[in-house]
């Protein structure tokens, strides 16, 4: 077991260089093996669930060929199996596009029902509702799904709520049903938009992702092609804050910063300096910081995959901030955790009242999910003394190097083996 020893209150300082985006990824990959030819994916972040997709496709029978640390070769031409009812595919969430895809291009499929975090109930209706829409017959049965037709038609399919997974996973059946099929409401977040420009240069015929109104042209059969996946915004935001936290100087690079305005709004109104580049932002916290109210939602409102991280940050702010969480029913898990390095945080349902203490004491504390984690590390960079986090599994599910990054930036934290 790895653990995480921070020693906190050093500023970051310098320059970050952030990986591709891990949704992005794990939506992409999947849809490599809709191809009849060879795909090569570039920027693909070298993180634990691309491993787990990538071994998911080689024991369906695919091969991934590993050209560089951040560069897969893959070649699904020879044809795969159609059952994805094996253990990695329970481990992580987006296992679920692998019923997308193989709908798509075998007319059936048998994936194991998705893992992934744990904050409360995460139904996946509206992916099934979707692919029966197309025609598909769905069934449920012990911990796995089976979706089967004799050929999928478009529809029009309206999404009763928002889901990011579910306008992709239609999406992606979509893309080779007969006719034409329209997807309202979608999702409208940079990974939807970045997986439909990955299957347009493949063949397919996608309109409007990144809108609330999908048209995709159903078509026979899809290429392979050479795609480099989108930055993370997620990974960005994080580094964002961490710079905010520490009361730093750091310029976060390779980004697209129209996918952050969300975060930046608020760290301006916070009172940190930002400076907008091309393609990084600066981020430079000399001042003290004022609380905020955020509201998360979908793209491109506050992404809920950054509010963990945003209450470590608030939690050392000035005055009183409401968090309030309206993607996920019950995502405050790791607000004990962070109780424990002293923050004091009331909650309510899906509200988090947040009161500003001066600075954290560091430790132990557990990442009890991903962003969770990433809210410990952010917590133990600004505490007092030396913090542990345990449960590191889960932040090398989606942030690629982050020890490294962070020393480079100048903070002491260092990944021990827990012999205990
Ligand atoms: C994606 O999950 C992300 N995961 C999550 O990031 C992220 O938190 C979430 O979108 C919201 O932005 C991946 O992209 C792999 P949803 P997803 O379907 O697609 C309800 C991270 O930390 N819903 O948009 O599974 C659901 O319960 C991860 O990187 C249904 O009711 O999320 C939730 O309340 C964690 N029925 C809301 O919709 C469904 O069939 C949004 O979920 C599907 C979803």
């Amino acid at each position: 077991m790895e653990k995480l020893l921070v020693k906190g209150r050093k500023r970051l300082v310098g320059e970050v260089m952030i990986s591709g985006a891990k949704n992005a990824a794990v939506a992409v990959l999947p849809a490599a093996i809709m191809a009849g030819g060879k795909s090569v994916l570039e920027n693909l972040p070298n993180i634990e669930d691309v491993s787990c997709i990538c071994n998911t496709i080689e024991k369906l029978g695919g091969k991934c060929i590993h050209k560089d640390k951040h560069t897969i070769e893959i070649d699904c031409s020879g044809g795969i199996d159609y059952c994805a009812t094996f253990e990695e595919v329970q481990r992580i969430r987006a296992s679920y596009y692998f019923l997308g895809a193989l709908l798509a291009r075998y007319k059936k499929a048998e994936v194991a029902m998705p893992g992934g975090c744990n904050f409360g109930k995460r139904p996946i209706d509206l992916h099934l509702k979707g692919f029966r829409a197309l025609g598909a017959t769905v069934e449920e049965e012990c911990g796995f799904v089976r979706a089967y037709a004799d050929k999928l038609v478009g529809a029009p399919i309206y999404m009763d709520q928002v889901s990011v997974g579910a306008t992709i996973n239609i999406m992606l059946a979509a893309t080779m049903a007969e006719g034409v099929t329209t997807i309202e409401n979608a999702a409208k977040e940079p990974h939807v938009v970045d997986t439909a420009n990955y299957l347009n240069m493949m063949g397919a015929n996608i309109k409007g992702a990144g809108t609330d109104v999908i048209r995709i042209i159903g078509v026979e059969k899809l290429n392979g092609a050479q795609y480099a996946i989108i930055p993370d915004q997620i990974e960005a935001g994080t580094y964002m804050i961490a710079a905010a936290i520490t009361g730093g100087d750091v310029l976060v690079k390779n980004i697209i910063p129209k996918h952050m305005d969300s975060l930046t709004a608020k760290l301006v109104e916070m009172n940190v300096k930002m400076e907008e580049g091309d393609d990084s932002i600066r981020v430079m916290a000399n001042k003290p910081l004022r609380g905020v109210n955020v509201k998360t939602m979908s793209y491109p409102g506050f992404p809920t995959d950054l509010q963990p991280q945003m209450a470590a940050l608030l939690s050392i702010c000035n005055g009183t901030s409401v968090i309030t969480e309206n993607v996920w029913e019950n995502r405050y898990q790791y607000i004990e955790e962070l109780c424990k390095l002293g923050a004091k945080v009331d909650i309510n349902g899906r509200i988090a009242t947040i009161e500003g203490i001066p600075h954290y004491q560091g430790a132990k504390v557990e990442a009890t999910d991903l962003r969770a984690g990433a809210a410990m590390i952010l917590a133990a960079l600004a505490a007092e003394g030396t913090t542990q986090i345990d449960g590191v599994r889960y932040i090398d599910r989606g942030y690629e190097d982050v020890e490294m990054k962070l020393s480079a930036l100048g903070a002491d934290i260092q990944r021990v083996l827990d012999k205990g």
